[in-house]
């Protein structure tokens, strides 16, 4: 059976700067996986590349969706063949009700007008969201809310891979565990979820199947629940000396760096 997703050796950046080196992930259907990692390491810029922002150039690598590489195709098509990413700041669409916002889409991704009105009234009273159907999307919605907005449309849409970028940011701790048990409740056999989080807090309400740590555009590891104690404990200080990473500012050290570190200075 193909995996949600399959990504391997993705080298991407912007034309001035490469921010993937040769990234290597894998999520299988059914598995919620998180990815942790130092701000600056890459995590948006890898759910950017993911879903086809144009700002973002891959020079290397294969990205597949099912079995099928996305490298090269449009944004839209992407989303059709069933990759979604919620955002790190969820815009808010004035005047537009989230009923038929997410009507629109759902009938834009293939659904019938009667499964889509069923699987709206079916998720909305899941997630709690049948008193915000009504009101324009995102608009003066908590941080929470939108987070829990999001979630609900992707439970709609029943995409093939998940992509929660930030899913934990801004949030109070009530927030947290309430998005947190809303990703568990979305689980399916017939999804991947992958999310990104700054706080192994969120990860005392969810199973994460895996956890992987990225740093400087690659992942240095992958492991259980432990991992995330040690990134708590010690910080990403604590992986980069276990894994023998040396940090890259030291390894792009300048010329006149090491002349301060000759002996005729001493
Ligand atoms: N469009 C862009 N233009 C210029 N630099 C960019 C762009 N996108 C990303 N970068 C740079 O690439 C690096 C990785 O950025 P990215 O946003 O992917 O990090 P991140 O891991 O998501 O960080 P954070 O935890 O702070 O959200 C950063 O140094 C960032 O400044
Ligand atoms: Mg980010």
């Amino acid at each position: 059976m193909n995996l949600a997703l399959k990504v391997s050796g993705l080298v991407a950046g912007i034309p001035s700067k490469q921010i993937l080196n040769g990234l290597d992930i894998e999520v299988p259907f059914g598995e919620v996986h998180a990815i942790m990692g130092p701000n600056g390491s890459g995590k948006s810029t890898l759910c950017h590349v993911l879903t086809g922002n144009p700002a973002y150039e891959v020079t290397a690598g294969s990205v597949l969706l099912d079995g099928t590489e996305l490298i090269g195709r449009p944004v839209d098509e992407r989303a059709r063949l069933g990759l979604l990413q919620s955002f790190q700041y969820p815009t808010e669409v004035p005047g537009v009700r989230l009923r038929e916002f997410v009507f629109e889409v759902a009938v834009a991704h293939g659904l019938s007008p009667e499964e889509a009105e069923e699987r709206i009234e079916r998720e909305a009273a899941r997630f709690g969201m049948d008193r915000f159907l009504d009101r324009s999307v995102n608009e003066d919605l908590s941080g929470g809310e939108k987070k829990r907005s999001e979630i609900f449309q992707m439970a709609v849409l029943r995409p093939k891979v998940a992509l929660l970028d930030e899913i934990d940011s801004g949030l109070d701790i009530d927030a947290v565990r309430q998005v947190a048990e809303a990703v568990e409740e979305m689980r399916s056999p017939e999804m991947g979820t992958l999310m990104i989080t700054h706080y192994s807090r969120i990860l005392r309400y969810m199973t994460p199947d895996r956890i992987h740590v990225m740093i400087d555009g690659r992942i240095v590891d992958s492991g259980s629940r432990e991992l995330a104690d040690e990134l708590e404990a010690g910080g990403y200080e604590a992986v980069r000396q276990r894994l023998g990473l040396v940090k890259q500012t030291t390894a792009e050290k300048r010329p006149s760096d090491f002349f301060t570190e000759t002996p005729f200075d001493v």
